[in-house]
């Protein structure tokens, strides 16, 4: 609304001989129960006019209607002054923007941002966490893409280390030989399995270690298990032939299993990061730090860096042994990122117990002169529980991807078999449909809370085509479809309309926000705001559906509109969750 704002400037100028500037117009959304669409508050302007708010603001307006076409009409409530704009005005907006083919997608700013998020360890399948991190790096992607960002989707897989040897060494020990196909396990769950076999079977030497007379300490760092884990991570270093055999056999079989999550959830990668690659490398930028004086080597050989002039502490970047850390890596990993892309700003998707870490991260690379290292952010988000019943994990297990996934899919069939919305669908399109609404209702549940705050995730509540999921939104989406098909006209060749009904009005008003809200959510890296912003736009189209007569219009011309901008809707709804990873059916 710049040509109101400039209205204003042009008002205060005329009125009170005063200059101000576009940040001294405070302009609103005009409040739902006065008449009006946009608000200028006028309590900044009394110092000017001299005058009470109310005054000024019956001034301002009256200059505002005579001066300004698009001003239709005004009244001012106290300090403020609402004001009704001309319906071509909207009637325009709604043409040229909304209607446009791109509407929504905003030009090219030239900039490159990598999204780094999933990013898994290989001993084990993916959890709840990972299900948020991969939905939020997924529509953080989507977001910055439609906002003109030239887009670069990593996942950094930690594939080494004493996790993984773990898993192999159970597996050495116990398996028998197993493998996915023998076993019919997802490859990611069978090196999981192992993983839990390793420390059933490590404490138990543990125990008996405690019983002839050891400390806990000294059991967990002598017990048999762990000395060979240590020993399989030192063999795999020196390129042991059987390890790395065995590493890679098993490794294979937990990224089919990752595929396999990652195709269900609909995210993908451009670019994946191997720890096993990258862990050296930062090796030589602890010797660029130490040649700076950037970190100090202690006694024993080990590398440093003093934070406490920060408000951190010191912090370990190198073992005395010269083995990495894992800051170590990520030291490496970040400048390697920089070389392959040199991207503008690189933000990375992790859980917020890694806060610390990232703020040390970021620090030192700042420290070491890397001028890209005010483009790092940190995405940090809030752990996800879940309500007690059947999903509740067992003390001390996480609720995994796949059976979260598959619980979601029985939960949306359950419900849609009960409002009987999939009479006449065959059992493919059915099944479709359950996993559409499935996922729709785990993402849009995630996806409309702000990052950084933990949640409690309801898988019924979630699928409640009545509240606040996407479900909703996606029978919202289904309907406008049934009646595009039920239209039996051209819409697109509407004639049009020259005035607006009020709901119709407050429609079109909501499909111009959406632009603002892509480019908020991505200034923002925030979902939260595009899912919010469609919420509210399903509850709008609802209100008019319900009010107003499509097929039965007062006349072709208003029939034809109302059908075309219904179609508008259901475009903007499409297009606000496809960045949010959700599909929305055709019908339901
Ligand atoms: N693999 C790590 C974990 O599971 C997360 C890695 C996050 N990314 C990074 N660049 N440090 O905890």
């Amino acid at each position: 609304m710049d040509f109101i704002i400039k209205a204003a400037i042009e008002a205060v100028k005329a009125l009170y001989q005063t200059d101000i500037t576009p940040q001294d117009v405070n302009l609103q959304q005009t409040r739902k129960e006065f008449e009006g669409q946009v608000t200028i508050v006028t309590f900044p302007f009394t110092r000017f006019s001299r005058k009470s708010p109310e005054q000024t603001g019956e001034q301002i307006g009256e200059y505002l209607k005579a001066n300004v076409a698009e001003v239709a009409g005004f009244n001012v409530i106290k300090g403020f002054l609402n004001i009704s704009i001309a319906d071509t005005y909207w009637l325009n907006v709604y043409q040229t923007q909304v209607l446009a083919e791109n509407f929504g997608i905003l030009p090219a700013n030239g900039k490159k941002v990598m999204v780094e998020y999933s990013s898994p360890n290989t001993n084990k399948p993916l959890h709840l966490g990972h299900v948020r991190n991969n939905l939020l790096g997924y529509s953080v992607a989507a977001i910055l893409e439609a906002a003109g960002y030239e887009v670069i989707k990593a996942n950094l897989v930690n594939d080494r280390g004493i996790h993984i040897c773990k898993s192999m060494l159970a597996w050495q020990k116990f398996g028998n030989g197993e493998t996915p196909q023998s076993a019919g396990l997802k490859g990611d769950h069978l090196v999981g399995k192992y993983y839990v076999i390793f420390d059933k079977e490590y404490k138990k030497q543990i125990d008996e270690l405690k019983a002839a007379g050891k400390t806990e300490e000294e059991a967990k760092k002598t017990a048999p298990l762990i000395l060979e884990a240590q020993q399989m991570l030192q063999k795999w270093e020196a390129g042991d032939e059987e390890v790395i055999s065995l590493w890679k056999t098993m490794n294979g079989w937990v990224y089919d299993g990752f595929a396999d999550t990652y195709k269900k959830l609909g995210v993908d990668f451009d670019k994946f990061y191997y720890e096993s690659n990258t862990y050296l490398l930062g090796k030589d930028i602890i010797e660029e730090g130490l040649a700076k004086g950037i970190f100090f080597k202690k006694e024993d050989g080990s590398v440093w860096i003093d934070l406490t002039e920060d408000g951190l502490d010191q912090k370990l970047v190198l073992r005395a042994d010269g083995t990495s850390v894992y800051i170590t890596q990520d030291l490496g990993t970040a400048q390697l990122k920089y070389n392959d892309f040199g991207m503008d700003e690189s933000i990375y998707v992790v859980g917020n117990e890694q806060d610390y870490h990232f703020k040390v991260l970021f620090l030192i690379l700042e420290k070491l002169g890397k001028t890209w290292a005010k483009g790092l952010f940190h995405l940090s988000y809030g752990m996800v529980d879940l309500p007690s019943g059947k999903m509740k994990s067992r003390e001390g297990t996480v609720v995994d991807a796949d059976d979260l996934i598959s619980e979601m899919e029985s939960t949306a069939k359950e419900q849609t078999e009960a409002l009987g919305k999939v009479d006449g669908f065959n059992i493919e399109d059915k099944q479709h449909l359950y996993h559409i609404i499935g996922m729709g209702a785990l993402k849009y549940f995630l996806l409309k809370v702000d990052p950084k705050k933990r949640l409690l995730f309801d898988p019924n509540e979630s699928v409640d085509f009545q509240g606040h999921t996407g479900p909703f939104i996606q029978y919202t989406h289904a309907r406008i479809k049934s009646v595009l098909s039920r239209a039996g006209v051209d819409y697109n060749s509407a004639n049009g309309v020259d005035t607006l009904d009020a709901v119709e009005r407050d429609l079109i008003i909501q499909l111009t926000e959406y632009t603002n809200i892509v480019s908020i959510a991505a200034k923002e890296f925030n979902p939260a705001a595009v899912a919010n912003y469609i919420y509210e736009l399903a509850k709008v189209y609802n209100k008019f559906y319900h009010e107003k007569s499509i097929l039965q219009a007062e006349t072709e011309d208003i029939k034809k509109f109302r059908l075309q901008l219904s179609a508008a809707a259901a475009q903007v709804i499409a297009k606000g969750m496809r960045l949010l990873g959700i599909e929305v059916p055709e019908r339901m």
